[in-house]
């Protein structure tokens, strides 16, 4: 199985990723860091930690991240996840408490300790992977790729223009972008289709297993999209795993991505240059060469619900 961690800010769809990874087979989740975003981080650790027991999966580590991002102040979204940051559903406590170590500790040290590299999935603000990439810079020697969830290709979710994740620390995106890393960006542009029919959720929410029953209740939750009369609900994040799980299910594009840092209303968002075509090694008109990110342009829907279910 290819080694794997998620760093989340979970959240209904960095749940319906977790309960994805810990039960995939192709998968070996090696360890869960928590950082500030949909809610506050103690609420992200608590979270996550009933997720896994909800998914009868209580023994993967899991340690609590940053408190705020890198400049910008904490601002979640309660208003999508709920008070709770997980849909207000009702959930139990977790009866275990967060590993003793912090998150960019347990990265380091669980990246480092793999025997084969490591594939992050960042479905968060980037403020926990720009802390490691810059107290720990030896990790990048034992990370594969990393597949995150942010940014966007065209409109924004946070802003017209910038996605929430990136748009939270734009600081730790451009950061995690200058890395000289293997990134994949699962963008908006992909994350908004990946949608599951709603006569598979009623179905995943009558289900007699634990995990399952959760993934139906968070993906109702999620819903209505699309089609009003049968509402589904969107995988969010957990395409994100799929995507590091089926690669061939995403279609995407090597090309150059810069984070606005300026203020004013475009901060945060991703600009991408289109106008490099595959292939073609640079664009010769005097721009600025920026990192080079494999950017998700289509994904094939059907087969990541299917996946996924
Ligand atoms: C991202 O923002 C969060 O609310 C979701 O969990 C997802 O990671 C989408 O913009
Ligand atoms: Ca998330």
């Amino acid at each position: 199985p290819i080694p794997v961690i998620i760093d989340c800010d979970t959240g209904i769809d960095d749940a319906l990723a977790l309960l994805f990874a810990v039960r995939h087979p192709g998968l070996d989740l090696r360890a869960i860091t928590c950082v500030a975003g949909n809610t506050d981080v103690d609420g992200v650790v608590r979270n996550t930690l009933t997720v896994l027991e909800q998914a009868g999966a209580p023994d993967v580590p899991v340690a609590r991240g940053a408190e705020r991002p890198l400049l910008e102040p904490l601002r979640t979204a309660r208003h999508v996840h709920g008070h709770d940051g997980m849909g207000d559903l009702g959930l139990p406590a977790p009866t275990r408490t967060a590993a003793d170590v912090d998150a960019v500790t347990l990265l380091r040290r669980e990246i480092l300790a793999s025997p084969r590299p490591v594939t992050l999935i960042p479905t968060a603000p980037l403020t926990n992977i720009a802390l490691l990439l810059r107290t720990h810079p030896e990790v990048v020697r034992n990370i594969e790729r990393i597949v995150f969830m942010g940014g966007a290709v065209a409109a924004g979710n946070a802003t017209p223009v910038a996605e929430f994740n990136v748009w939270h620390d734009p600081e730790a995106a451009a950061i995690l972008l200058t890395a000289g890393v293997p990134i994949t960006m699962y963008g908006l542009d992909v994350f908004q289709r990946v949608v599951v029919p709603g006569a598979d959720v009623r179905r995943l929410r009558a289900s007699a297993e634990p995990g399952a029953r959760l993934a139906g209740e968070l993906l109702a939750h999620r819903g209505p999209v699309v089609d009003e009369s049968d509402p589904g609900g969107g995988l969010g994040d957990a395409g994100a795993v799929c995507a590091v799980a089926d690669p061939q299910g995403l279609t995407t594009h090597r090309l150059p991505v810069e984070v606005n840092l300026a203020a004013g209303p475009a901060r945060g968002q991703t600009i991408v240059d289109r106008r490099r075509r595959p292939g073609e090694s640079e664009i010769h008109d005097g721009t600025r060469e920026q990192p080079l990110v494999d950017v998700a342009l289509d994904v094939a829907v059907e087969r990541y619900v299917k996946l996924y279910l």
